[in-house]
């Protein structure tokens, strides 16, 4: 199969270090607060992704770690952006709640809408511009509430995908589903409710589709310019198949923040102004 060249688009991030990471509380089954988290490994790796994307010419903003919120290096969650217009967020556990005021105050310049739902900004919420002129998608099932999807559509005035999500490895919509570019996803059906598999075989027929293997590594948990797709090293064969799709794969090395039960994509917020 031929593809045009994918192109990248340049983009704009924000991330928070793993200065206070920590496995203290277990609030999705892939954290284990028996096994210590090695902090200067986490926060090596964290660098050498952030230096990943800048050297792909994308600016990355840097959001400062507050001690007592260890999980606030996965900055995905703290609010979702569309065209300038940020959905704050509303954490489900009380743990993380203080994180969504530390990004409410990163968007000062910015259009904000507090929420009244609970949503856990990226983490449950992608965003593809060029999909039927402009799509959100929407998880829902373990931590974002069916009520905040709506929300975000008034907020935000894009349509509104809801996507029910099945399997509690995959808590977060981008456990399991990816924006390749600007209109392709990636995803892994089995996380999904048969009815939303099947929204999402409607939808998105070009779909790359993964396996329960790769979702597992967090290979769908990826962050694309369009063109370089990154990915943590686990995700290999995730990897050649967005090769096969016309993609640069570029693995970076993140497992000690799999640890908390995140990846890339975790720990990247994209800014949309
Ligand atoms: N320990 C965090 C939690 O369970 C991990 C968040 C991962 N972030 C994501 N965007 N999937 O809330």
């Amino acid at each position: 199969m031929s593809h045009g060249e994918r192109l990248p688009r340049e983009r704009m991030y924000l991330m928070c270090p793993p200065e206070h990471f920590t496995v203290e509380y277990t609030i999705n089954p892939w954290m284990d607060t028996t096994v210590p988290v090695d902090a200067g490994l986490a926060l090596k790796q964290w660098a050498l992704l952030r230096e990943t994307l800048t050297d792909l010419g994308h600016r990355v903003h840097v959001l400062d770690a507050e001690p007592g919120l260890p999980d606030m290096v996965y900055a995905a969650n703290g609010a979702f952006s569309v065209d300038g217009t940020v959905y704050g967020a509303r954490f489900r556990y009380p743990q993380r709640a203080d994180e969504a005021a530390a990004h409410r105050r990163f968007y000062q310049s910015w259009a904000f809408a507090e929420p009244v739902h609970v949503n856990e900004g990226e983490g449950d919420f992608a965003y593809l511009p060029e999909a039927y002129g402009g799509l959100i998608l929407a998880g829902y099932g373990f931590r974002t509430e069916p009520a905040a999807h709506a929300e975000a559509q008034e907020v935000l005035g894009r349509p509104v995908i809801s996507l029910r999500l099945v399997d509690p490895a995959f808590y977060h919509l981008d456990t399991a589903l990816a924006a390749l570019d600007d209109r392709r996803v990636a995803y892994y059906p089995g996380a999904f409710s048969p009815a939303s598999q099947r929204v999402l075989a409607q939808l998105f027929p070009d779909a790359v589709l993964a396996d329960r293997a790769d979702a597992e590594e967090f290979g769908l948990n990826l962050v694309s310019d369009g063109r370089h797709v990154i990915l943590n090293t686990q995700a290999m064969a995730m990897g050649e198949k967005v090769r096969a799709a016309g993609y640069t794969p570029v693995h970076v090395e993140l497992g000690e923040l799999k640890r908390g039960g995140g990846s890339i994509k975790c720990v990247v917020a994209e800014l949309r102004p």
